[in-house]
């Protein structure tokens, strides 16, 4: 039987996540043998990822329309999961599927608490979704995040507020303590790309070299 292993990347926009999900890719079929890989990101582009994404563009206000955008975020999970992730771990050709998610139920936690809704409101619709195996949660000051995203574009989407991210940050780095079953690592993000991509590693490796056994 292979064995299934689910890592999410998560944290706040310009965190510089999305380079560490492609470095991570090249790296685990560099040195790992026989692994069957799915890269896969949320919100998806099925249809209420599409809903989600036309939302934020159009929304200026952070705050606005949080039960809205929760409904649409657990949905589009529900989807994601049942419609692929779940399939590809059914494969039976390698000794590993493994699937590295950019975002996942974190960024729900970290969002949608910070736009207002209570923690308990998201474990309820959140609580039974498939429990990653690792969560690296790329922690840095909101005011570089903020900058990074908007070194080259002008265009702000609804979550890019400075405020918002604030907030944001430490309701990220509280999910270590409210899903104490989860296995989440905070990952120093303000750190050069090489730094950043060395701590990625280590967790990574970790995780591979307890499941050979
Ligand atoms: P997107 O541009 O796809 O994300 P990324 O910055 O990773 O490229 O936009 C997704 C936005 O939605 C991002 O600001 C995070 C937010 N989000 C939530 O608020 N709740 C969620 O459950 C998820 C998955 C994302």
């Amino acid at each position: 039987m292979p064995k299934n292993i689910f890592i999410v990347l998560d944290g706040l926009d310009g965190s510089g996540k999305s380079l560490m999900v492609k470095k991570l890719k090249v790296y685990i079929s560099a040195n790992f043998h026989d692994v069957n890989l799915l890269v896969t990101r949320e919100p998806t582009s099925g249809i209420y990822g599409s809903k989600i994404r036309q939302a934020l563009k159009k929304e200026k206000d952070p705050m606005k329309n949080a039960r809205k955008m929760l409904d649409l975020y657990c949905k589009d999970r529900k989807d994601h999961l049942e419609n692929l992730v779940m399939p590809f771990f059914k494969n039976k050709k390698s000794a590993y599927n493994v699937v590295i998610c950019d975002r996942y139920y974190y960024s729900t936690y970290a969002f949608q608490s910070t736009q207002g809704i209570e923690f308990t409101e998201i474990k309820k619709l959140n609580q039974d979704f498939l429990k990653p195996n690792l969560a690296l949660i790329f922690d840095l000051p909101a005011e570089v995040a903020y900058e990074r995203i908007h070194l080259n574009r002008d265009h702000k989407e609804k979550f890019e507020n400075l405020e918002f991210m604030e907030k944001l940050r430490s309701n990220f780095l509280k999910l270590k303590f409210l899903l104490r079953k989860d296995s989440i690592k905070i990952i120093d993000a303000s750190l050069s790309r090489e730094k950043v991509f060395e701590q990625v590693k280590a967790e990574a490796a970790k995780l591979f070299y307890s499941k050979l056994h």
